[in-house]
């Protein structure tokens, strides 16, 4: 399958719509992904990223269909990770001379994953590449998201091939921003972003405005996964500035394990106190153990302050509960606050354990947690409501 984006701009890559998780089991894809790759054809042809190593086969016989490899003069590596770069070998045993463009970080990381020394010409950040009546102008993008990242912009047309930055992991034959729904578009752009670019939001704003200030027109941003954006393309880049930006919807998202049903119905009694203090902020429970992981970290992502609660287990917390604050740690969450709760039968750790771990990982603390002793009962839930009246209450000061 291929499609004409522009005249003489095609895009010859993948979508895979079975694909349910990325990264290894890391990232869930409930709506599938795509792997984007385009074929640039001027007075010299230029192919700009590939596909996953284990569609490589069907992406060169693919290719074929639409040009002789011999005719391909460049190949641009936007970004070095297998999901871009993995059809490489298959395309390079066919074209073992053709010049690959790539940061000087592109060409470690194209060696660390293939051990193969093809004719690399590395570019930084400026620098031009005739096709002919076109250029390709190069972007690097340091961290956005591997140290050998890069964007790449092809002039008259006004094309920014961005690769990961606006990407998202959505499979769809309808191919652009304006055609798809735009409510599961957004929510998949968010997840993305909240998954993989929160660590480096201030590199995101820094670049955006970088890019923003060039002052040059912007009528098409092809990223490597998910729909291009045509419509009132920049829309996007605005909203990687609001989210880059300490976002904070009016949420707070209460996420929990539970055994027997304690911390669970401490939860729900801390929200019950939350709105009622404030019936304007969203709410939202999550059994952590039965949610999926990376729509969580999502609901985090756009939360003013999130309470985390797990009982005391073996002197600790909940594997699911240490799981999701290793991931938040990680994340490096900007501005937010938080707090800890969880019910214990005898030493009842968890509200420390929970709190240290927060506060490690950049949350500034309401205060020092709630613990109930046992099966809490009517007392224990009514100071849970009174715990969620004082966090509405306090939460903005
Ligand atoms: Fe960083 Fe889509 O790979």
């Amino acid at each position: 399958m291929s499609f004409k984006i522009k005249e003489n701009i095609t895009w010859v890559g993948k979508i895979d719509w079975e694909l349910r998780k990325f990264h290894g089991e890391e990232y869930s894809t409930h709506r599938g992904s795509s792997y984007n790759s385009y074929l640039v054809q001027d007075e010299k042809t230029a192919l700009i990223d590939t596909v996953w190593g284990k569609f490589s086969k069907e992406f060169v016989q693919n290719l074929e269909k639409k040009i002789s490899l011999d005719k391909i003069d460049i190949v641009i590596a936007n970004h070095a990770e297998s999901d871009h770069s993995g059809a490489l070998p298959e395309l390079m045993s066919h074209i073992p001379d053709v010049p690959i463009y790539c940061t000087k970080n592109g060409v470690n990381s194209l060696k660390g994953h293939y051990h193969q020394d093809w004719n690399f010409q590395v570019v930084k950040t400026g620098d031009k590449l005739s096709l002919g009546s076109k250029d390709l102008i190069f972007i690097e993008a340091q961290m956005l998201h591997w140290p050998d990242s890069m964007m790449s912009y092809l002039t008259k047309d006004n094309i920014l091939f961005s690769n990961d930055a606006f990407g998202q992991h959505i499979a769809s034959e309808l191919m652009y921003n304006d055609l798809v729904d735009q409510a599961e578009l957004f929510q998949e752009a968010i997840k993305y972003y909240a998954n993989i670019l929160t660590p480096f939001s201030s590199l995101v704003d820094k670049k955006i405005k970088e890019v923003l200030a060039l002052k040059v027109a912007v009528d098409m941003i092809c990223p490597s996964h998910g729909v291009i954006w045509r419509k009132n393309p920049l829309q996007i880049a605005e909203k990687y500035l609001q989210w880059a930006g300490n976002y904070a919807e009016n949420q707070i998202t209460i996420a929990y394990d539970s055994m027997w049903d304690g911390t669970r119905r401490m939860a729900e009694a801390i929200a019950q106190g939350i709105t009622q203090e404030d019936q304007a902020v969203n709410v939202k429970l999550f059994n952590i153990a039965r949610s999926d992981k990376n729509d969580l970290i999502t609901e985090i992502f756009k939360s003013k302050a999130v309470l985390i609660g797990s009982p005391t287990i073996n002197k600790g917390i909940l594997s699911a509960v240490a799981a999701i604050l290793e991931e938040m740690k990680g994340l490096k969450f900007m501005n937010k606050k938080a707090a800890a709760f969880g019910c214990y039968g005898w030493s009842g750790e968890s509200i420390k354990i929970i709190s240290d771990k927060l506060e490690e990982s950049g949350f500034r603390l309401l205060n020092d947690g709630i613990r109930e002793k046992w099966n809490p009962d009517n007392q224990a839930m009514d100071n849970c409501i009174f715990f969620g009246k004082d966090i509405a209450l306090n939460l903005n000061d």
